[in-house]
């Protein structure tokens, strides 16, 4: 039921402040005069020794699976102290890339059910690992193999592009990271300023509007959201059948600088972040070319990091690591109102399915 809404990805994008309350609800224990503030992940709890024990962390999933991982590799990197790689599960096997016993592999998918996903953790399965499942879908196939996991709890997603599940995806995993070095916790109000971020966050109508026509859209980010934009490119391409590239900005001057002009536009992402200042770097040189800019950055830096040129793109400011929760709300409602206004299906792009249960 689309209730009040013209399509499921519409109301998914929308619902977004309450499948992240779902998704964080009896995890977060609120501390008082004698607990602590913490997390309590029941489907991990009695496999946590094990996975700090473990050589290493590798990520597994993929299209917007994988890039949820990707949004969450940094925290997981600095709270648990273990290597974290990433592995799209299809690479994954076509390497046959070496999997031990001592690694910790977390499967990330949505539906539980991709074929190569489950085709990844059977040869985990088989090369002894621990393995962890984060998944929306209760009695999946992901859910039932893995040793342990932790549902997401985002609701069903209808929408063929997914979007809820993203968000509920990153918050999951910052919870697992939580947990995992059990010593740093955030705490629940900076929790609840997200929830209260997304719900301010703007329309993106008209934004959309301006990139009705064009052939193609760059999106540049690094570091927490570095995923950011391949997400937010994913989604472009997805729905609105428009070409577009997540490109990380710390590579713009190995190649993709030599696309700009100034007529092909490009989302910059600079945020409040370590990687603030290099965005604002990034920001001039693309400037210098005469680059058709649209810059997301933090609410009052707008005069600052565009100078009152081009278009920006303001977010309210959460903790670094949670900003990319924030900061793909816009960009899903641009990929949705580009799609509507380009006259496709938003609910069910041509050529994709739901779950992909073929290689
Ligand atoms: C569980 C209950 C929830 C209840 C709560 C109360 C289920 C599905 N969840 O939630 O209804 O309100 O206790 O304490 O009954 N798992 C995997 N692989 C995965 C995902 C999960 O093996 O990919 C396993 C977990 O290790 C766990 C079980 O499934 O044993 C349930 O996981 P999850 O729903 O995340 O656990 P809780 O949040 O504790
Ligand atoms: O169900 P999963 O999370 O395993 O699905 C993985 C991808 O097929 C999926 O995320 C796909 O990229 C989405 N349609 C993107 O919106």
């Amino acid at each position: 039921n689309k209730g009040k809404y013209e399509h499921y990805m519409q109301k998914e994008i929308h619902e977004q402040p309450e499948s992240l309350t779902t998704t964080m609800r009896g995890r977060l224990i609120r501390g008082g005069s004698s607990k602590r503030k913490s997390v309590l992940l029941g489907g991990l709890k009695d496999h946590l020794k094990t996975i700090r024990r473990s050589r290493r962390i590798v990520f597994i999933g993929c299209g917007t699976s994988y890039n949820a991982a990707l949004a969450a590799r940094p925290l997981l990197e600095e709270l648990s102290g273990i290597p974290v790689m990433m592995e799209i599960a299809s690479d994954l096997l076509d390497r046959q890339a070496p999997i031990y016993r001592d690694d910790t592999i977390i499967f990330v998918s949505q539906s539980g059910e991709t074929a190569d996903t489950l085709n990844a953790l059977e040869y985990a399965l088989e090369n002894g690992a621990l393995c962890v499942g984060i998944t929306n879908t209760v009695g999946s196939a992901i859910a039932r193999n893995t040793h342990c996991g932790v549902h997401i709890n985002a609701g069903s997603e209808i929408g063929v592009a997914s979007t809820k599940a993203y968000t509920s995806q990153i918050v999951v995993m910052a919870m697992v990271s939580l947990a995992i070095g059990a010593d740093t916790i955030s705490s629940k109000p900076r929790r609840e300023a997200i929830i209260e971020s997304l719900l301010n966050l703007p329309e993106m109508k008209d934004l959309a509007q301006s990139l009705i026509s064009e052939q193609s859209l760059l999106m540049f980010g690094r570091g927490y959201n570095y995923a950011t934009a391949l997400e937010g490119a994913l989604k472009v391409k997805e729905v609105a059948l428009m070409h577009s590239e997540g490109i990380l900005a710390g590579e713009m001057k190995h190649g993709p600088l030599a696309l700009v002009d100034e007529n092909l536009p490009i989302v910059v992402i600079a945020t409040r972040d370590q990687s603030f200042s290099k965005q604002q770097s990034v920001i001039q040189q693309l400037k210098a070319r005469k680059g058709r800019l649209i810059v997301m950055c933090t609410e009052g830096d707008a005069a600052a990091v565009c100078g009152g040129s081009g278009r920006v793109i303001e977010v309210p400011l959460v903790v670094d690591c949670l900003q990319p929760v924030v900061n793909i709300v816009p960009l899903q409602l641009l990929s949705y109102h580009l799609t509507v206004l380009r006259g496709y299906n938003v609910d069910q792009p041509r050529n994709l399915a739901k779950s992909v249960t073929t290689e």
